[in-house]
């Protein structure tokens, strides 16, 4: 495709991609988790599962993405003409359309808290209270409604600005101001009295709380967390050039966002047992235990309206990258404008989202095997799609293409050797290790 996009520069495919991967992920769903599944013992086995499964699928979705330079379901055809692999696609735009439909809902919520901080709506120190005003937040009928609808507006217009103006520029802006603002934040938090509670549960492992479970929650974490299984990672790679260094990107990714992950968590641990609070709080952990904390610490109703703008960056830079899988998609495959595939796949998120959010209010009573719509698509993407995802990734890439041409790709065309046991590591990796362990988690979570 002569008139493709693509990106301006090699730090700014970096900041695209720790764009994506950071996100809601890492600031709400990963404290969360470490919280419930025991603490330091959840991130020991979070980042085995980082290194030793996501990587080698992050290296395929790459190679797969880069060689083809075309969309998800474009690129199988590139890749394997005539045969049935390009189905394949279908999976990753359904994966990117059901995590972006809850996530905008979050999103939404994201601003108007953000709203309430600058209004200072958090300066009541009661947990009960806040609990209230989150419950009434995410199940009242319009008002989360208005600010989803701002939210997707917002992402539709970096991505209909471009690969380049649009998603590489507004990300190169936004990430080090989240950066600076997690630090900030973080290192308030690790100064309170009694921090040190917090410090010694993120870091000191107790392997008693580790169940079946908490590996497949680590396993949904790290695909979730690094955007892999639905074609984001497949996407961005397409307007990567023959030049740069496919597993030092993806390395230095997982890196960033994993770095993320642990600056949130001391962000948000230490101020918890500060308090006195259960980490084990769950979802709402950052939109009511924080704002508790907020209320009362010096300083704190400037940290709240610092923490909850940084929560909305870390969002739009990661609904940008699944909106763009869509748009690519529609846009290469059925010849129809960026504008237009950018219009169509809005519309469709609106509904679905707007589905999302009403259940969690006037909607609850609709289910879909046992879960409202919101959870449905939540767990139907981190749990089943994003594993499937990544699980025909590697087996495309370990066991369709040619080792030639996966070395040729991993080295960039020899420009990156690498020395051969870490090529014949990698590749091992990519045809056994990954796709093996991924099935057998994935079997056991379904049973
Ligand atoms: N990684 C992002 C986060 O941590 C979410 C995300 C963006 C994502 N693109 C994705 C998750 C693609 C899975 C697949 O919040």
């Amino acid at each position: 495709m002569a008139n493709r996009e693509s990106f301006g520069s090699g730090f700014g495919i970096l900041v695209a991609m720790a764009g994506s991967a950071v996100g809601l992920g890492n600031l709400w769903r990963f404290p969360y988790l470490v919280g419930t599944n025991g603490g330091a013992a959840f991130i020991i086995i979070y980042l085995a599962f980082v290194l030793l499964l996501a990587l080698p699928i992050m290296y395929s979705e790459f190679i797969v993405g880069r060689r083809s330079q075309a969309n998800v379901f474009g690129a199988f055809k590139v890749l394997a003409p005539g045969t049935k692999w390009c189905n394949i696609g279908f999976i990753y735009v359904l994966g990117s359309l059901a995590i972006i439909s809850f996530y905008c809902v979050v999103g939404g919520w994201t601003i108007n808290y953000f709203w309430k901080a600058i209004t200072f709506k958090f300066a009541v120190a009661d947990t009960a209270a806040l609990g209230n005003m989150f419950s009434q937040t995410v199940t009242a009928n319009y008002e989360p409604l208005g600010f989803m609808l701002i939210f997707l507006v917002a992402t539709a217009l970096i991505v209909m600005a471009g690969v380049k103006d649009g998603i590489e520029r507004y990300t190169k802006l936004m990430m080090p101001v989240l950066f600076l603002i997690v630090v900030l934040v973080a290192v308030r938090a690790v100064t309170l009295p009694g921090a040190g509670a917090g410090l010694e549960f993120l870091f000191k492992p107790d392997f008693s709380k580790v169940t079946a479970n908490t590996f497949l929650d680590a396993l949904g974490q790290a695909f979730f967390s690094l955007s892999i299984g639905c074609g984001t990672v497949m996407t961005y790679s397409s307007y990567v050039s023959k030049k740069e260094n496919v597993v030092g990107l993806s390395v230095e990714t997982a890196m960033a966002d994993t770095i993320f992950a642990i600056i949130a968590g001391l962000a948000i641990m230490p101020a918890v047992f500060s308090f006195g609070i259960s980490p084990s709080e769950g979802p709402g952990l950052v939109f009511v235990t924080l704002p508790y904390i907020f209320a009362q610490i010096p300083m704190g109703s400037f940290l709240a309206i610092l923490f909850f703008f940084m929560l909305f960056i870390a969002a739009i830079t990661s609904s940008i990258s699944m909106l763009e899988v869509i748009v690519a998609y529609l846009n290469e495959e059925f010849k129809m404008g960026r504008k237009l595939a950018i219009i169509l796949s809005f519309a469709v998120v609106v509904v679905l989202g707007t589905m999302c959010s009403l259940s969690q209010g006037v909607m609850a009573d609709f289910k879909i095997f046992g879960n409202n719509i919101f959870d449905f698509f939540d767990k139907l993407s981190a749990n089943i799609l994003l594993p499937v995802g990544g699980f025909l990734a590697v087996i495309f890439v370990g066991w369709k293409m040619k080792r030639a041409d996966v070395e040729d790709e991993l080295t960039s065309g020899g420009v990156h050797p690498f020395t051969r046991a870490f090529r014949n590591y990698v590749y091992f990796s990519i045809k056994y290790l990954a796709p093996i362990v991924v099935a057998i988690i994935l079997i056991r979570g379904l049973i």
